[in-house]
């Protein structure tokens, strides 16, 4: 297991990520993923994409970053995004109020749900100090502080903005456009990759809190009534699950059970988020997660996002610490109701009935000639409350006068200036909103979390070899290419040129001539690439009997193959069609190391 500077030094040394603007004196929570963090990356997001938007046929889109006010106001982000925020008198350090708490006090998991007041008084009553100088924090206020980046649209003062917190907002506010796109037909999902920036009180760990990352995540859209996730798919997954009851129990375990089993168990409510969970592990484990190391946490009450009526994150252990890479929420018809509200727009969706429904509907038509001498300005509102009686209690007609009462005042009408009368009406549907079930993944913690579990060490020839063994699908790099010397012409010509062939076939190369062979593969190593090949004296023949040889990572076994043979050996191993053991059984295996320069 790396420790978090070795990994952190790592990192930077070889270009996978190291902090922002660092010519000028760095900004705490940005990262620049260098080289070979971008190729990463990528890679993780092109396999999310795989699975969750084309296998299980979903659609992606790409919304703008910066949206105007009243989308957040909308969503709730405006009022309810906070954390509670405490500051240093005597330093000026910002500190997030609640993990003060959880640090010191041994039996509070989950500070947020006490409230501003209660943690200020546990900071009081605990004595804390400032973490960075030691300073008394017990008089210092405790203040829910906004995650959200403001900006300005258009010169001037503008229209205020904010930078979304979440892609999901991008997917929301979009709906009515998207649903004409799906045809009006529950279930569909919809897919976004792109950037979600959040002002952290004190990022902190590297990538894992920072205030702009990427965030991969899908918005399913369904009928809560109709319809089912294609559970069958997943219900024998194996999955580690630690629901709420198990965190407060004193004794609390790890439920090890199948997806099909947690749902039938209860233990699991949504079908939906089941589902998700079971895609979820497959994918996990196939770029490279260390499943002993991975779990399904439930969230308590006290930690769910304003709009979340149940959910589950992936956690992966790192460095001894769990932290959530994943959430998979139940987030209902909060949003799609909220925006429906908020804007024009409409956020429902037409759901036609399988036999049009003949229903009686109660109405009035107010004799406003009547109404109007009698109650003057209040003529239109007591129209309006007659209508809403009609609809609520249709029998409130049947006597000779009625009332309605308006902001505590009652108003008597004659019934039959009211007209009153019941109309029966052909229904072919009606206008539901969806649901949203979401799984939304961290791009960026997945990456640490993978460089993590990958991150490895072997003793050879008394020296510690560091490598990642990452998977090749996930791996910058799919294969080095080295001239075994770096002062040939001849061998470096034969060399690039089967780098060049190989990046035809669509492999990912780099082509390395500096420095010696060890190095060489030291470097590689170090970033993960799977394979090596090394062009030497052998490989100058120019026909079939030219001869190259292929090392692997994680073993350091090499072979001797045809370089006719290579390419598509190498598309086999990378298409999953085969293993390396395939090839060591048939090609002639290198005991000699012609590492050496
Ligand atoms: N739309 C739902 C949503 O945004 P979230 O749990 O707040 O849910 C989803 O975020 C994922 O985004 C998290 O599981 C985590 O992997 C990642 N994430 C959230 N805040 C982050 C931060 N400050 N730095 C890095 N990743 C973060």
């Amino acid at each position: 297991m790396a420790s978090q500077q070795a990994l952190t030094e790592l990192a930077k040394r070889r270009g996978f990520f190291f902090g922002a603007n660092e010519a000028y004196g760095g900004t705490a929570g940005f990262y620049t993923f260098g080289p070979e963090g971008a190729a990463l990356k990528r890679n993780v997001e092109s396999a999310w994409r795989e699975q969750f938007t084309l296998r299980l046929g979903n659609e992606e889109i790409e919304a703008p970053t910066v949206m105007p006010e009243p989308v957040f106001e909308a969503s709730g982000h405006l009022d309810g995004f906070d954390d509670m925020l405490i500051e240093c008198a005597e330093c000026g350090e910002s500190h997030r109020a609640d993990h003060l708490i959880e640090d010191a006090v041994a039996d509070i998991e989950d500070a947020e749900a006490l409230g501003v007041d209660r943690v200020e008084e546990l900071i009081r009553d605990h004595d804390l100090a400032c973490p960075t100088c030691g300073a008394d924090l017990a008089g210092e206020p405790v203040e829910d502080f906004n995650l959200m980046f403001e900006t300005s649209i258009g010169p001037g003062s503008g229209q205020p903005g904010y930078l979304r917190p979440e892609t999901a907002q991008g997917i929301f506010v979009e709906f009515p456009r998207l649903k004409e796109y799906a045809r009006g037909q529950l279930p569909f999902g919809i897919t976004q990759i792109g950037p979600a920036y959040r002002n952290e009180i004190s990022p902190r760990r590297g990538i894992i809190r920072v205030r702009e990352f990427t965030q991969a995540e899908l918005e399913q859209f369904i009928d809560p009534e109709e319809d089912e996730p294609p559970l069958e798919a997943v219900e024998d997954v194996e999955v580690t699950l630690y629901p709420v009851s198990e965190q407060h129990a004193d004794d609390g375990e790890y439920i090890e059970t199948t997806i099909g089993e947690a749902v039938d168990d209860a233990i699991i409510t949504s079908p939906w988020v089941a589902y998700f969970l079971g895609v979820a592990q497959g994918w996990y484990e196939r770029v490279g997660v260390d499943m002993d190391r991975f779990r399904f946490r439930q969230h308590l009450s006290g930690e769910r996002a304003h709009y979340a009526a149940d959910c589950w994150d992936a956690e992966s252990e790192i460095g001894g610490n769990w932290i959530e890479i994943a959430g998979f929420a139940y987030r209902g018809d909060y949003d799609l109701t909220k925006h429906g509200e908020h804007s024009e727009d409409r956020f429902t969706v037409f759901k036609r009935y399988d036999e049009p429904k003949t229903v009686e509907t109660a109405t009035v038509d107010p004799d406003m000639a009547a109404l109007g001498p009698e109650f003057g300005g209040a003529a239109g509102d007591v129209a309006d409350a007659l209508q809403a009686l009609a609809e609520s209690d249709p029998d409130a007609f049947d006597g000779d006068e009625v009332t309605v009462e308006i902001d505590g005042e009652i108003y008597t009408v004659d019934t039959e200036v009211a007209n009153f009368s019941v109309e029966e009406q052909t229904e072919n549907g009606e206008h539901i909103t969806p649901h949203v079930v979401e799984p939304s993944f961290g791009v960026g913690r997945t990456v640490y979390t993978l460089l993590e579990h990958a991150y490895s060490e072997d003793e050879v020839d008394d020296e510690t070899r560091t490598y990642l063994s990452l998977a090749p699908e996930i791996a910058p790099t799919d294969v080095a290419v080295f001239p075994l010397v770096s002062n040939d012409d001849a061998l470096i010509d034969v060399a690039s040129d089967l780098a060049d062939e190989l990046r035809a076939a669509g492999i990912s190369v780099s082509y390395d001539d500096s420095g010696s062979i060890g190095r060489r593969y030291r470097r590689q190593d170090e970033v993960g690439t799977p394979f090596c090949v090394t062009v030497d004296q052998d490989g100058l023949e120019g026909d079939d009997e030219t001869t190259v040889t292929l090392r692997e990572r994680d073993s350091a076994a090499q072979l001797r193959l045809p370089v006719a043979d290579l390419a598509a050996e190498l598309e086999a191993v990378f298409d999953g069609d085969r293993e390396f053991a395939d090839l060591q059984d048939r090609y002639e295996r290198v005991d000699t190391d012609v590492t050496t320069d």
